[in-house]
């Protein structure tokens, strides 16, 4: 009898499953992203990747993210995920391009990324294989990891994500929502300037025009509301009757989730941070729709 209990196998090492509250973090934090919408094409599978991205670099289509072993991240560890989304690295080595804005991602805290980990596992699996970037020549080799070094300002982790109020928003913005990478001018170096940090890019993402948003009144968003800021996140509705259009419609509509489903009180935490930063006078054209 003894001998049968000491003869029997160590027990594996248990992987708990993730808790439905886990989860539901996940798709909370996932939805704070703007529902990593670039990885849905438009009408297309939610994050089977494909959208095209042209730049100096070259070009890139998103790449898959959902479970599917072969052609997704299904076969990746918790821990090779998160190292691609704060560190741009792929399980072999191989570094992303910051179209996926890994400097920003960088700040999320382990805990949210840990949940996007697991709300990314329960979502539906897509066979479909990433389509080979073209870069220039040189580009991932030498100029991508001279200019990460050099020019690409790298949100901090904090050791615990704030849960409330001004702090909260700031979190959201500069790490999970990354308002800076459509809202924030950019150098010539095509790095965020973050001393213009959110006053607008006449010719942002997509060639779309991306709006001054700080409290500038004349040129950002200085006379709205706090309430109005909020619940144009939540609904897409200007205080001027007119509705969110372009990649702005995207992130508030969202994919799985996007801000829509973001609590008020997230909302308002948003637009309570929005009012603190610097109003910087930057007047941009209207968007072309
Ligand atoms: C993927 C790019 C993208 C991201 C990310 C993004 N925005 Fe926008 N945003 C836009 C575009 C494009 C518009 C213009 C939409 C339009 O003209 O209807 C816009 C418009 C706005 C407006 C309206 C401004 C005005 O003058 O009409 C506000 C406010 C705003 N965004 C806030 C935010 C905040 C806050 C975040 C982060 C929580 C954010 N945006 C993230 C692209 C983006």
């Amino acid at each position: 009898m003894c001998l049968l209990v000491a003869w029997r196998a160590p027990v594996a090492a248990q992987v708990t499953p993730p808790s439905a509250a886990e989860v539901a973090r996940g798709r909370y934090m996932f939805g704070a992203t703007g529902g990593c919408g670039c990885h849905t094409p438009p009408k297309g599978q939610p994050n089977a990747g494909g959208r095209r991205y042209d730049g100096p670099y070259g070009t890139v289509f998103s790449s898959n993210i959902t479970p599917d072993r072969q052609t997704g991240v299904g076969g990746w560890t918790d821990e090779q995920i998160i190292t691609a989304i704060r560190l741009g690295r792929r399980p072999n080595g191989e570094r992303l391009l910051p179209v996926h804005p890994y400097p920003v991602f960088n700040g999320m805290a382990e805990e949210d990324l840990r949940a996007i980990v697991a709300f990314l596992r329960t979502t539906s699996p897509v066979t479909k294989a990433n389509q080979p970037k073209k870069l220039i020549p040189m580009f991932e080799s030498v100029f991508l990891p001279a200019w990460l070094a050099a020019f690409a300002p790298r949100e901090t982790p904090p050791p615990k994500a704030p849960t409330a109020g001004v702090p909260r928003g700031e979190y959201l913005i500069r790490a999970v929502a990354h308002c800076g990478e459509c809202h924030t001018p950019r150098t010539m170096t095509m790095a965020t300037d973050n001393s213009r940090f959110l006053a607008g890019n006449p010719k942002g993402p997509e060639d779309q025009a991306m709006p001054n948003i700080t409290p500038d009144p004349e040129t950002g968003i200085g006379k709205w509301s706090v309430e109005e800021i909020a619940d144009y996140l939540g609904s897409g509705n200007k205080p001027d009757g007119d509705v969110a259009g372009g990649l702005m419609g995207e992130v508030i509509e969202g994919t799985l989730a996007g801000y829509k489903d973001l609590t008020p009180a997230d909302r308002t935490a948003i637009a309570q941070y929005l009012k603190t930063i610097p109003p910087i006078r930057n007047k941009i054209g209207k968007p072309v729709k």
